[in-house]
């Protein structure tokens, strides 16, 4: 999967691992799964000679009083923490959740949008979280999923996301490369490079993301 990401993105690229974590999880395991995450960049690195760049962070499952690992799963050098629940959550349990997230000084990335019922069926709850400093990441491997292509395709084509993500776990799954540029072209209202260059870099920049929907068409 490195190389085909190597051949596929603009070199000098940034890819940031963000492997699970859940803020239940006892401390000596996000110690170990961090050393190891490290270890893969650093063997990679080796491998692909600087033409990417890696960052280490997490995506956090929220569930329950504790708000634990924050600063383990950060993206490095910002406030922005990437964050999931799980599908059947409520939409008021994700907004007093992300907010306290923000009330401690973060700023909530929530993952894969679709997959929550509360956003298929009121999308436009994603413009409320954008206003309070919420980002939200649309994921590719929801299109190939049959539950939530349909919602992901539509948050997109409705600008409800900020940015799309690979969110590849394996060699089979897709990355940022010209095939899916080229699917997300038929449906998404914003062009490709601000959904995977412009805003990550935003993000990465520690900056506030606009408000959605995103309102770039494409010309
Ligand atoms: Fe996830």
């Amino acid at each position: 999967m490195i190389d085909r990401m190597s051949r596929s993105l603009e070199a000098g690229s940034t890819v940031v691992f963000t492997p699970h974590y859940s803020c239940s999880m006892n401390r000596k395991i996000v110690i170990a799964r961090q050393s190891r995450s490290l270890q893969f960049i650093d063997r990679i690195e080796k491998e692909i000679h600087g033409e990417l760049n890696f960052l280490n962070a997490g995506e956090l499952m929220v569930q329950g009083r504790a708000l634990n690992h924050l600063e383990e799963v950060r993206y490095p050098g910002t406030v922005w923490v990437l964050v999931e629940f799980n599908t059947g959550v409520t939409w008021i349990e994700t907004l007093v959740q992300l907010k306290r997230l923000i009330k401690k000084g973060y700023m909530p990335l929530l993952a894969h949008p679709e997959r929550y019922r509360w956003c298929r069926r009121k999308p436009e709850r994603l413009i409320n979280l954008s206003l309070i400093g919420c980002g939200t990441m649309v994921s590719a491997r929801s299109f190939r999923s049959r539950k939530y292509a349909a919602a992901a395709r539509n948050l997109l084509s409705e600008g409800l996301s900020h940015a799309l993500c690979s969110d590849a776990h394996s060699p089979a799954d897709m990355i940022l490369d010209d095939e899916l540029k080229n699917k997300v072209y038929k449906f998404s209202r914003v062009p490709w490079q601000i959904l995977t260059g412009e805003i990550p870099e935003m993000i990465l920049n520690d900056s506030r993301l606009p408000e959605l929907p995103l309102r770039k068409l494409r010309g």
